[in-house]
């Protein structure tokens, strides 16, 4: 089994705005193989705003399970790990119910960030989710926030917190940002990638085209951190 893990994926069937039908969704999972991709886990949008958390809950696990069914006949299918990409609110910390939206049965959340610059209070509340319920947020393709905002800044304060860092597959394809991408992962300062995908054509899963990529960068040894990190995750399964 391969040591790729795709960490952040929309490819959970008719459940938000990623795959819209399980055939999209085998198709999906089907690019995974060829790129020699061993897990997935699986993050659709949670936005507590809009959806109560029962009626997410009751539709994710409805399409994991016909999705769990549909791939027996898939050979070579990556293992699937339920989670949930949950978009930030104030006060998220104070809500038991958080528990029901980790990556499987670990203390690891995707936490989506506000497209807005991060005041004390919002790195207060990613402290307490960890310091009040025990969880371990993982923050959401960090990279879409260094363009807008002070970057060093940003790290900076996220390594003093008991959080991980997600970066999307694009920071270390697209021409603009990979150099940058490169030199975060080598300091160790990302955790996790994942393609982020959302279908077959736009926005599709392009695992291999960021690990050779990253190959490509001279940080090949920091493919096996990445793996260790991931390893770290699932083996609280
Ligand atoms: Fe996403």
């Amino acid at each position: 089994m391969s040591s790729v893990t795709d960490f952040h994926t929309h490819i959970l069937p008719c459940v938000d705005d990623g795959s819209q039908s399980m055939e999209q969704s085998l198709q999906m999972l089907s690019m995974q193989i060829q790129q020699g991709v061993g897990r997935v886990v699986l993050t659709p949008h949670f936005y507590p705003q809009y959806q109560e958390l029962d009626e997410f809950l009751q539709q994710r696990d409805a399409a994991f399970d016909a999705l769990q069914s549909a791939v027996k006949d898939l050979p070579q299918c990556p293992n699937l790990y339920l989670g949930a990409e949950v978009h930030y609110y104030a006060g998220m910390s104070n809500s038991e119910e958080l528990r029901r939206l980790t990556v499987g049965n670990t203390p690891y959340i995707l936490v989506e960030m506000p497209v807005r610059p991060w005041n004390d209070r919002d790195y207060r509340e990613l402290e307490q989710i960890h310091r009040k319920l025990g969880l371990i947020p993982i923050i959401a393709h960090l990279d879409r926030y260094l363009g807008p905002f002070r970057t060093k800044r940003i790290f900076r304060r996220l390594e003093a917190l008991p959080v991980k860092i997600q970066v999307n597959t694009t920071f270390f394809t697209e021409k603009a940002t990979c150099r940058k991408a490169l030199r975060y992962l080598q300091a160790e300062s990302i955790h996790f990638i994942g393609s982020d995908c959302h279908s077959t054509e736009h926005r599709k899963p392009n695992m291999k085209e960021a690990t050779d990529r990253i190959c490509r960068g001279a940080a090949e040894q920091k493919l096996a951190y990445l793996q260790s990190q991931a390893e770290a995750v699932f083996c609280k399964m």
